[in-house]
């Protein structure tokens, strides 16, 4: 079931932190024109035959949160945000797919005023994707991945301001949140399309494992790995156009 109607005036918004998370969106794009507000820039378009708005947002919680609000003042009706993540379920291996079943902020702590480890107060302990685009980007992405022989799953989605490169950060992750992957910036996006009740969808491939090698890994692999991401968002589209 594709989740709603897309148009012109309410297109779905594309986001990626770097602009080679983003630059093979573009690159397959028609009528791309560049708008924006204030310093935030985006490319208006028409992408596998769907209203889209795409923009790299740079990295990190504070950029990924600024450019959604922008986005949806756009005009944006729902977001899918692309990209790479290290691996934290240890099932993961470089170039599997993980698509969000929910996504929380694993640097927040407020837990001495009685909240949830990873809750924001006055929000809930994590945020819940869209359920109807949470399904059509996980039926894309196990289909990719047969295609392509790795893996996907549906998980959680940990964000934070913290590039993990440590075994012993990424157990505990996995101990204290359930986290299936970290990355910089999907809750975030959760969090401001939560407040404004648009539908949301992450889907990250994963560059790295977060372990020590997690910085060599993720400049080897981060391009292919999006690559991978960016076919799953396509493939995205064409379901719903
Ligand atoms: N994005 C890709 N790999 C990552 C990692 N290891 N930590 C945080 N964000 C990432």
């Amino acid at each position: 079931m594709t989740p709603l109607q897309l148009t012109a005036e309410r297109p779905l918004a594309v986001i990626g932190a770097m602009e080679e998370e983003v630059a093979p969106l573009l690159a397959a794009a028609l009528d791309a024109r560049e708008e924006g507000e204030g310093p935030y820039r985006w490319h208006r378009a028409t992408l596998d035959g769907v209203p889209v708005l795409l923009a790299a947002c740079g990295i990190g919680k504070v950029n990924a949160a600024a450019l959604t609000q922008a986005l949806l003042g756009g005009g944006a009706s729902a977001v899918i945000f692309t990209g790479v993540a290290g691996g934290v379920d240890p099932g993961l291996r470089v170039g599997d797919l993980v698509v969000a079943h929910d996504a929380l902020q694993h640097d927040v702590d407020v837990t001495p005023l009685g909240y949830e480890e990873g809750q924001v107060p006055g929000e809930p302990p994590v945020w819940a994707a869209d359920p109807g685009l949470r399904d059509l980007v996980a039926g894309v992405a196990a289909d990719v991945a047969g295609a392509e022989g790795v893996r996907s799953i549906v998980g959680r989605v940990a964000s934070g301001d913290t590039f993990v490169a440590d075994p012993k950060r990424v157990a505990d992750l996995r101990r204290r949140f359930g986290a299936s992957c970290a990355e910089m910036e999907g809750a975030a996006v959760a969090q401001v399309c939560a407040r404004w009740g648009v539908p949301w969808a992450i889907v990250r491939s994963v560059s790295d494992t977060a372990d020590h090698d997690a910085g060599v890994d993720f400049r080897a692999f981060t391009e292919e790995a999006a690559r991978r991401a960016v076919a799953v968002v396509r493939g995205t589209l064409r379901r719903w156009a």
